[in-house]
C-alpha cells in the first residue's frame, strides 16, 4: 500500500457528512490510477460494522497517562469498498453506535481522548508492521496530530520521514483542547511544545497545517476564503500557503448513478423528463405536496454553517409572496430550528413538508425527484450535494461561496454553459430573488429549463481529475 488515508469517517462504513463520502471514494480512484491506497478508521459499533466481516491483523496497547489501552487492528475481508479498509477496535472508546455524538446528539465527552487513542494506535500499528505506507494522508482534525507525532514523539520516530498530506474538509472545527489535557498526549520533545499551540490551546488543526508536508483544501475558493476567515487561523494559513493547494472533490459515480442507483425504483433510461416525473411521484408517498409545482429540496445538516437558519424566514417570505414552489426538507440539526420548521408546516399545507432525520435512501430519492436543490450555505468547503443533484437532473440554487462557486455557473451570466442559479449575499432578499428566478424558469421558460437539466446531467464531476491532482502532490515527494 502506498497511501494510507487516516480518517474518522469512510462511507459506507461510517458517515456523518461529506468527509465520509470523500474518504470512501477517493482511494478507489487512486487505486485505479496506479496508487494503491487504503483507509483506516475507528471501529464504531454501527450496523455496517456488525454486518461486515473483519479479521484481526495486529494487536497492541498504547499508553495514555498511566493507563494501557489495548486495541486490535482489523481488516475488512469482503472487499466491500473496493480498497483495503482497516479499523481500529479500541474497547471503551469506540464501541458506541455514534461517531461523534450520542443518540441525543450530544458530543461524547471524551472525544479528545478517543481520537488521540485512535491516532496513537494507527502509528504504533504501522511502525510495528512490515510494508510501511509511503504516504500518510490525514483528513480533518481527528487525524491532525499524526504529522506532529511522527516528527516529534520518540515512540513513532521510525515513521518520521514519511511524507504527510493533510486535507481540510471543514476548517470550522479545530478539535482544540486545553493544555490541562497535555497528559493525554504521547511523550514528545519538549522543544516542540509551541507547535501544538494556537491561542493558548492545543490545536490539532493548526498543528497539522504547521507540520504536514502539504495541506490541501477541498476547493480552490475555500483556500482563499480560509485566508480571510478561519476561526482564528487566518494568518497561519497565509503563512503556510506555500505548501497548500485547493483540489475540488469528485463524486463517486458508481454510488451516484441515476441509471443504477439501488435506492431508486425508477432509473434513468434515456429520457430525463420521464425519470424526473416518475421519481417526483415516488416522493409523494413520503411527502405531502402539490406535485404540479416545482420542488425545491434542502438536504443536509440543519446548522448555521449550511445557512439552514435562513430557511424559516426565506420559506415564509417566498410562500407568502405566492411564488409557486414547494419546499421539501431533509435533515437534522439544531433543535430550535427543527421546532420552528415543524411549527411552520401547518401554515403551508401542500407547500412545505419535512423529514427531520438523517436518511441516505430518502436523500437519493430527493435528488432524483426534485426540480431544484437549495444550498444557501454560509460556508461551503466543497459541497457534494450540488454535484449529486446535477447528476440526477436537479438544478442547484446556491450561494456563491467556496466549492459552490467553483462548481455552479449562473445561467444568466453564461447561458451556454450555465449550470444553476447563484446568489451572492447571505440575506433574504438575495435568496428570495434566486428562488423567484427558479420559479419563472420552471413555469415560463420550459425549453430553457429542460436544456439546462439535460446539460447538468451530462457534466463530469467524477474523481479522475481530482485524483490526478492528489497524485501530482504525492509524486513531488519522490522527485
Ligand atoms: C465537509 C464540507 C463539505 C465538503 C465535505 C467533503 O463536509 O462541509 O463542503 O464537501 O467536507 O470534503
Amino acid at each position: 500500500m502506498k497511501v494510507l488515508h487516516i480518517s474518522a469517517e469512510c462511507y459506507p462504513a461510517a458517515k456523518a457528512g461529506g468527509l465520509g463520502d470523500v474518504v470512501g471514494s477517493l482511494p478507489k480512484y487512486l487505486n485505479k490510477a496506479g496508487w494503491p491506497a487504503g483507509v483506516v478508521i475507528p471501529k464504531y459499533r454501527s450496523k455496517w460494522m456488525e454486518e461486515n466481516k473483519f479479521s484481526p491483523i495486529f494487536k497492541g496497547a498504547i499508553r495514555i497517562h498511566n493507563y494501557y489501552i489495548p486495541y486490535i487492528i482489523e481488516k475488512e475481508i469482503g472487499d466491500a469498498l473496493g480498497f483495503p479498509l482497516f479499523v481500529v477496535d479500541i474497547p471503551g472508546k469506540f464501541d458506541r453506535s455514534g461517531i461523534y455524538n450520542d443518540a441525543s446528539g450530544r458530543g461524547y465527552e471524551d472525544n479528545v481522548e478517543r481520537y488521540i487513542a485512535f491516532q496513537m494506535a494507527v502509528l504504533q500499528w504501522i511502525s510495528g508492521s512490515p510494508g510501511t505506507p509511503s504516504i500518510l494522508h490525514c483528513h480533518d482534525h481527528h487525524s491532525g496530530l499524526i504529522p506532529f507525532f511522527i516528527k516529534h514523539c520518540p515512540d513513532f520516530k521510525s515513521l518520521g520521514k514519511i511524507p504527510t498530506v493533510f486535507t481540510i474538509h471543514n476548517g470550522e472545527y479545530h478539535g482544540s483542547f486545553g493544555w490541562q489535557n497535555l497528559y493525554l498526549l504521547p511523550w514528545f520533545e519538549q522543544g516542540a511544545r509551541g507547535i501544538l499551540d494556537w491561542n493558548n490551546a492545543i490545536n490539532p488543526l493548526a498543528t497539522a497545517i504547521k507540520t504536514a508536508w502539504r495541506f490541501t483544501t477541498v476547493s480552490k475558493s475555500y483556500l482563499e476564503e480560509l485566508k480571510e476567515w478561519s476561526n482564528g487561523l487566518e494568518w497561519l494559513i497565509q503563512h503556510e500557503q506555500y505548501k497548500s493547494v485547493g483540489i475540488l472533490n469528485g463524486i463517486d459515480t458508481q454510488v451516484w448513478d441515476p441509471a443504477t442507483d439501488s435506492y431508486l425504483i425508477h432509473h434513468l433510461k434515456g429520457d430525463p423528463t420521464s425519470f424526473k416525473n416518475k421519481n417526483k411521484q415516488v416522493l409523494s408517498r413520503r411527502f405531502v405536496f402539490d406535485s404540479r409545482l416545482p420542488v425545491i429540496a434542502f438536504i443536509g445538516r440543519l446548522v448555521r454553517e449550511k445557512g439552514a437558519d435562513l430557511l424559516p424566514d426565506l420559506i415564509s417570505k417566498v410562500l407568502d409572496n405566492r411564488t409557486k414552489v414547494v419546499f421539501l426538507i431533509l435533515g437534522t440539526g439544531e433543535e430550535a430550528l427543527m421546532d420552528r420548521l415543524w411549527s411552520m408546516k401547518r401554515y403551508y399545507p401542500d407547500r412545505l413538508d419535512l423529514a427531520l432525520e438523517y436518511n441516505e435512501e430518502l436523500a437519493h430519492q430527493l435528488y432524483a425527484g426534485s426540480d431544484f436543490l437549495l444550498m444557501p450555505s454560509r460556508v461551503e468547503p466543497c459541497g457534494l450535494n450540488q454535484m449529486y443533484a446535477m447528476r440526477y437532473g436537479t438544478i442547484p440554487i446556491v450561494r456563491s461561496v467556496g466549492g459552490l462557486k467553483d462548481t455552479v455557473v449562473d445561467i444568466d451570466r453564461d447561458p451556454e454553459n450555465g449550470s444553476g442559479i447563484r446568489f451572492d449575499d447571505f440575506n433574504l432578499e438575495d435568496g428570495q430573488r434566486a428562488i423567484s428566478r427558479a420559479a419563472v424558469l420552471y413555469a415560463k421558460q420550459k425549453t430553457q429549463f429542460e436544456h439546462l437539466r439535460n446539460r447538468i446531467m451530462a457534466l463530469d464531476y467524477s474523481w479522475e481529475e481530482s485524483a490526478a491532482n492528489y497524485i501530482q502532490i504525492y509524486k513531488q515527494f519522490f522527485s
